[in-house]
């Protein structure tokens, strides 16, 4: 166990914990960080290193994730479970400029990892550590991505596959990537919240690998995010950050990554972060603006399911993200998530409701005056168009419950007749 080169260590208390410990929290109840020995890697390791592995056609080097291997988890090649992930690209678009008043605004499509969102990233560090301490399942609780993508690594990997998902509350195009990849799927009477506490009951009691993101090694590969958004950037540093908030392990991450590529000397200044919530699923938005502890919002409530969570498991991990950035949080509705989504789609990017938390939030953030018109800012799109069609169809159809469709594209139903065609297609 000695030779372990990382550690686990509590975010409340000063307890540690062996890098090998199977355990997902600290003795006093608190969450747990995975901790490099960052002075192992102050000499020798360069951006450079990064840079020169995109020319590479090695697996672990062409993987967003395992390009950065020393930040994230120093695995041998043998032991990583990789598709390979990461590589998403980052787009501009005049329309989504106009639409939020940022002239530079970048959007980086996490929906286009292999199983179709950022979870990927997590999951290929959190499932390859499952394998290297010899566990035979692996389980989680989802509000659908989690499990997509934990249901694709671990059949890769030849694990047993639990997930719990809250049910009826989730997007069909999730639902139908943990059945299709073979995970044992078990839905609910309950919200995320109630389905999140089962499962690490159940995890503890039968020994089962929990891989949700409060499974420290997921928020190492989720670190990645950052790490590959400045390697896109040439590793010029934006002025934000901008993403959506659910359970809390993303923002978690990508601060980490950040504030260790700072002490490292790699980058000189960080940039800020901001955190967007749905206004019915706003316990962190709360906690920041009241300067408090998180309190839990019961029944949480919002279109965009992938962040209707009320009680955030990594809700510390990003409060100290975000005041090591000097970064904040915001809250959206439901009408300006789903505004911003049509804006999104429409400008042929696409990306599922929670995503568009991102592009909504910066937009309210430049009516605020916090983010300047001419800053550089880059915002996280978390999971593709496809993940949840009924949002889309119910959006341009106009059926959708409390939801204006402002910038609609419904459907026109014609006779199967040319003048009918004819004069549809002509206004
Ligand atoms: C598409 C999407 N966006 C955002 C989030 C929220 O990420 P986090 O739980 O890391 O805050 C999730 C989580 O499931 C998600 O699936
Ligand atoms: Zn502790």
């Amino acid at each position: 166990m000695n030779e372990c080169p990382w550690k686990l260590a509590c975010v409340d208390c000063s307890a540690e914990y062996s890098g090998l410990a199977v355990r997902f929290r600290c003795d006093c109840g608190a969450t747990l960080d995975v901790v490099h020995d960052l002075n192992l890697l102050k000499d020798g390791l360069t951006l450079n290193t990064f840079d020169r592995r995109l020319a590479s056609k090695q697996i672990w080097d062409r993987s967003g994730v395992w390009r950065f291997s020393e930040l994230v988890l120093p695995l041998d090649p043998k032991e990583m479970v990789t598709k390979p992930e990461g590589n998403t690209n980052l787009y501009a678009s005049a329309r989504l400029a106009e639409y939020t008043g940022i002239e530079s605004l970048l959007l980086k499509h996490e929906g286009e990892n292999p199983t179709a969102s950022f979870k990927d990233r997590g999951m290929t560090v959190g499932v390859s550590m499952a394998k290297k301490l010899g566990m035979q399942s692996v389980a989680c609780a989802s509000t659908g991505n989690t499990s997509a993508s934990m249901a694709a690594y671990s059949a890769q990997a030849g694990l047993r596959a639990l997930v719990f998902i809250p049910e009826g509350k989730i997007a069909y195009g999730k639902l139908s990537q943990a059945l299709a990849y073979g995970a044992k799927t078990i839905q609910i009477a309950g919200d995320f919240d109630i389905a999140m506490q089962l499962v690490e009951q159940v995890c503890a009691d039968q020994g089962i690998y929990l891989l949700n993101s409060i499974n420290p090694f997921r928020i190492e590969g989720q670190k990645a995010i950052g790490f590959e958004l400045l390697q896109d950037l040439s590793w010029e540093v934006p002025d934000w950050i901008v993403l959506p908030g659910g359970n809390l392990g993303n923002s978690s991450a990508i601060s980490k990554g950040l504030g260790e590529l700072e002490t490292l000397g790699l980058i000189k200044k960080l940039p800020r972060m901001a955190v967007i919530q749905a206004a019915g699923a706003n316990p962190l938005y709360t906690a920041f603006s009241t300067d408090k502890d998180l309190v839990p919002v019961q029944n949480a409530d919002t279109i965009a399911t992938a962040i209707k969570i009320g009680n955030p498991v990594s809700w510390r991990k990003s409060l100290r993200g975000i005041a090591a950035t000097n970064g904040l949080v915001e809250q959206v509705s439901d009408q300006e998530i789903m505004d911003a989504k049509a804006q999104v789609d429409a400008a042929g990017i696409g990306a599922e409701p929670a995503s568009c938390a991102t592009v909504a939030g910066a937009k309210k953030l430049v009516e605020r005056g916090v983010i300047k018109k001419d800053e550089k800012v880059c915002g996280i799109l978390t999971g593709h168009l496809l993940k949840d069609p009924d949002a889309v169809v119910g959006y341009h159809k106009g059926t959708l419950d409390n939801i204006e469709s402002n910038f609609q594209n419904a459907p026109i139903s014609v006779p199967a007749e040319l003048e009918a065609v004819l004069k549809a297609i002509s206004d």
